[in-house]
């Protein structure tokens, strides 16, 4: 595949779940990688698997809540790989609890990354993909942007946020070359929802899936390939649901 040749791609959580999916599928597609993560020993196994594949990968190990190690970062890149053509924000933690039990900490925490780094990775990027008149931004957005989940308030409003963030973008940053785009993954075991959803939980999902299965990294990250290169060049603040289509279903 040859579709993110000569590309320079950050990923963000990039040392599991679907990061790391979309981190193969991207080297697999002729990216060169810069793998973003505050996990450095998953992130470090991660990047030297790539690594074996040929691909060019530099990881680093960041808090991206840390707003100026997390904004450094991206200029480091930028300098190491010469450009960034596309940026995917997809580091998240999450805690599902009712609303009477959230804690600030908790609150801030998921907002810390699941909003804030992507707004100031966003802010960050932006000039050095203006310099070159291009550049491709992909956010993971859910399905919980619009519909409610089980005790998911704080990551629903994430997501909310998420997606009015990328068409707020494609308007703004359109118009300098930057086509920004989200993906709403459905429901898949990874390291992080393993840690909130129990075994009946994944039976009500998988009972109300159209296709019958639930969704895959590997699956949810050749859409986020496709929307990051050109042959998506005339998407622009779009948000693709890649759920097997379980939100628009009433099963
Ligand atoms: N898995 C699903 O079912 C699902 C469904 C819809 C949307 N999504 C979205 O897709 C994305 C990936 O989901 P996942 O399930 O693979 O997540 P995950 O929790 O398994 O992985 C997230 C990664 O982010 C990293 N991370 C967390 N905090 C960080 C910080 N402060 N700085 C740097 N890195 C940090 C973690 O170390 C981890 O490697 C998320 O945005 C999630 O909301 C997932």
């Amino acid at each position: 595949m040859t579709m993110l040749k000569g590309k320079t791609v950050i990923v963000t959580g990039a040392a599991g779940g679907i990061g790391r999916a979309i981190a193969e599928e991207a080297g697999h597609a002729g990216a060169r990688l810069a793998l973003v993560d505050s996990d450095a020993t998953r992130l470090e196994q991660t990047a030297m698997e790539i690594r074996a594949n040929g691909v060019a990968v530099l990881s680093l190990v960041v808090d991206m809540t840390d707003r100026l190690l997390w904004q450094e970062s991206i200029d480091d890149i930028a300098t190491e790989f010469g450009s960034i053509d596309v940026m995917v924000n997809n580091a998240m933690w999450v805690k599902y609890e009712p609303i009477a039990e959230v804690q600030e900490d908790v609150y801030r925490r998921q907002m810390a990354i699941g909003l804030d780094a992507v707004y100031w990775g966003v802010q960050a990027v932006t000039p050095h993909m203006i310099a070159q008149g291009s550049g491709s931004i992909v956010n993971m957005t859910s399905p919980a942007s619009v519909h409610g989940i089980p005790n998911g308030s704080v990551y629903a409003a994430i997501k909310g946020a998420i997606s009015a963030l990328t068409r707020q973008c494609a308007v703004e940053l359109g118009q300098k070359g930057i086509r920004v785009n989200a993906v709403a993954p459905g429901p898949m075991p990874t390291p992080g929802t393993m840690s909130v959803v129990d075994e009946q939980g994944w039976e009500k999902r998988l009972a109300t899936s159209p296709l019958g299965r639930l969704s895959t990294p590997e699956g949810v990250a050749k859409v986020v390939v496709f929307l990051a290169s050109d042959a998506a060049d005339c998407v622009n603040g779009d948000v693709l649901f890649a759920d097997g289509g379980r939100s628009i279903s009433k099963m």
